[in-house]
């Protein structure tokens, strides 16, 4: 199957504005859009650049608006998209050259709401993690920090500070961290101007999700804590992890996932 590949170009040394090029490719079976941005950079213009690197949809780098929806290069099927493909960057990110988007603004904002785990230094044995929380973990249990939802919130658009999706849902895991320590100061940043009441629900983000992570639903249980902070009541914690209770509560089963420390809850 022959399609053309209109593929956004820009070079920040040309001086000529940002334009499509359309270039057309064999496909093959199984043809991934990653591979697709090969073909155009072996046959056509080796100057095209993009981002990829694990090719097995963990890392995130690849992560472009495809045909107008955000999507990993190396998961989306050529065959899947008729014969006409258009490959943008991201959205609300500045594009550095081609398809590559500088993910710093992405970074920035998991940076805002201290989304890494910091746990207890002290601590001498590998942390076991019980997962109250299993309805937030969705498909992987972990974001791969791809950008999708930054680039489809809608509300991007009437606030471009709106700390986004990935970093509040971050935040919400680290709040759930048994590891952690009191959840009161990061509850406190994700309040302000530009935090989770600038969400308004869309759900643009879920839909783009490559981990089908639920980050509307963990965004509205940062607002809820919210609502409890603000009031002055005590927030929830976590059993802390190897708590006689959580081991119990593992044995008795329940279907609950468990992490160790150095493992998925790693801040970025
Ligand atoms: S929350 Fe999902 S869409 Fe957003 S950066 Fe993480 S993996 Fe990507
Ligand atoms: S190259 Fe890693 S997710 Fe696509």
């Amino acid at each position: 199957m022959r399609v053309t590949a209109h593929v956004f170009r820009f070079d920040p040394a040309a001086n000529t504005g940002a334009w499509l090029e359309s270039y057309p490719v064999d496909a093959f079976p199984d043809m991934t859009v990653l591979d697709l941005l090969f073909e155009v950079v072996r046959r056509h213009d080796p100057a095209l650049s993009f981002r990829c690197s694990c090719r097995v949809g963990m890392c995130g780098t690849c992560t472009l608006l495809i045909n107008g929806r955000e999507g990993l290069a190396c998961q989306t099927k050529v065959a899947m998209l008729g014969d006409e493909i258009t490959v943008r960057p991201l959205n609300h990110l500045p594009v550095v050259k081609d398809l590559v988007v500088d993910m710093d603004p992405f970074f920035v904002r998991l940076r805002a709401v201290d989304a890494s785990f910091h746990g207890d230094p002290a601590r001498q044995e590998i942390a076991r993690v019980v997962w109250e929380r299993e309805d937030l973990l969705g498909e992987a249990g972990d974001c791969i920090t791809c950008g999708a939802c930054l680039s489809a919130c809608s509300m991007l658009a009437l606030d471009r500070g709106f700390v986004g999706p990935a970093a509040l849902y971050r935040a919400l895991m680290l709040v759930e961290d048994p590891r952690e320590g009191e959840p009161e100061p990061r509850v406190a940043r994700t309040l302000g101007e530009h935090g989770v009441w600038r969400c308004h629900g869309h759900m643009d983000c879920v839909k783009v999700c490559p981990k089908q992570l639920p980050l509307t639903k963990a965004i509205h249980s940062l607002k809820r804590l919210g609502v409890r902070w603000a009031v002055g009541a005590r927030l929830p914690r976590q059993p802390p992890a190897g708590a006689a209770g959580a081991e119990a509560r593992t044995a008795a089963g329940g279907g609950r996932r468990t992490a160790s420390a150095g493992g998925e809850r790693r801040g970025r």
